[in-house]
């Protein structure tokens, strides 16, 4: 690993188990059992967590299923409070368990600095779309309810609105939502991806007037600034279908562990990207990172051959409009 390039964050998908129902996510169709079969035990998570790798990474992203219902996800935390006591830890969440949530959360603020300790709640679209997009039963009632019980704890919270084809009219509902709740918000984008096992699905399918009024919208409510306007032109350019080119930094300042211990340069999971297991090393995430299949991976995402690329969450890029601003990513 070249000292030029540190991992500055880290995603460890605690579990990919998720009980829900949404339409544009099928991980809750797998069965638990299967799903969570050879999740990595703590001990090899506290070993690969005190790498040299990951020495200066001052971001943890804890998402991939509903990872708060999983064991092993407070004693993730406690894991990084013990080995990156100044990082920052996010964690998306559907709400839709309020005790466990609170629970949890409790537990997690005691570890580690609250202020350093962000929960992104899913709310896609006011409620008669939100129930079309997220069909778990009163999924509205129990993501309000644990808003108001997580309010209470210090931690940050944040609202999330993923655009999708039935929503796409909510974004200034969200934004006023959010303001009224006296919340930050985030948006982000429809994709079809491997892992939210959605491939089978068409794409949002916007008509050239519906992408126009979408970032007319996004326009006004001051969205598209920076990296947030990258990401929509990312977005806009693959619901088109003529994806960007850009260079991508992922494997080399950015990395994903799934539940298994397997090594990927993002969340997309590619099995032609595995840069190898964690198992097999061990839990030696640097021995991992040193072996000539991982170097092979940084070398194919270096030479693009994993574009196009329609991924639209990475965000170690440099994208062609911005390449003149010294690749700032
Ligand atoms: C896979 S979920 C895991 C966390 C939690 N279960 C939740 O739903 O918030 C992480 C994020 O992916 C978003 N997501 C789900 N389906 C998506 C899709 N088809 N395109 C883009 N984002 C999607 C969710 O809305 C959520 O913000
Ligand atoms: S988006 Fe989240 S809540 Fe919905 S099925 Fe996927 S993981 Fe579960
Ligand atoms: S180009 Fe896309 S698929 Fe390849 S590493 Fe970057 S984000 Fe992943």
């Amino acid at each position: 690993m070249s000292p030029s390039h540190p991992i500055e964050d880290l995603n460890f998908m605690v579990s990919l188990y998720c009980p829900g129902r949404c339409a544009h996510c099928g991980l809750w169709k797998e069965k638990r059992s299967e799903i969570i079969e050879g999740e990595l035990d703590v001990e090899m998570t506290g070993r690969f967590l005190r790498s040299e790798a990951l020495r200066q990474v001052g971001y943890f992203d804890l998402t991939a299923g509903e990872s708060q219902l999983s064991p092993n996800y407070t004693k993730t935390v406690e894991l990084i409070a013990a080995s990156h006591p100044g990082s920052f830890i996010h964690t998306n969440i559907s709400g839709w368990y309020p005790k466990t949530h609170l629970e949890v959360t409790r537990k997690c603020v005691d570890l580690f600095n609250p202020q350093r300790f962000r929960l992104d709640i899913s709310i896609d679209g006011r409620p008669e779309n939100y129930r079309r997009i997220r069909q778990v039963r009163d999924g509205w009632q129990k993501a309000m309810k644990t808003i108001e019980c997580l309010r209470s704890l210090g931690c940050i919270l944040r609202l999330v609105f993923i655009v999708h084809r039935e929503n796409y009219d909510d974004v200034r509902w969200f934004v006023r939502f959010a303001e009224e709740l006296e919340l930050d918000y985030y948006i982000g984008y429809s994709r079809r991806s491997a892992l939210l096992r959605n491939t089978d699905q068409p794409g949002p399918g916007y008509t050239a007037e519906q992408l126009e009024n979408l970032e007319q919208t996004l326009q006004e409510i001051g969205w598209l600034m920076g990296r947030r306007k990258d990401h929509w032109l990312w977005a806009k350019q693959v619901y088109q279908g003529t994806p960007p080119r850009f260079h991508c930094l992922m494997g080399r300042r950015s990395l994903v562990i799934d539940p298994f211990g397997g090594v990927f340069p993002c969340n997309e999971l590619l099995p032609q990207l595995r840069m190898g297991g964690l198992i097999d090393f061990d839990g030696d995430l640097d021995a991992l990172l040193a072996s000539a299949q991982a170097q092979e991976v940084c070398d194919k995402v270096a030479a693009a051959r994993c574009q196009p690329c329609d991924m639209l969450c990475a965000h170690k890029i440099v994208f062609p409009w911005n390449s003149d601003q010294g690749g700032a990513v």
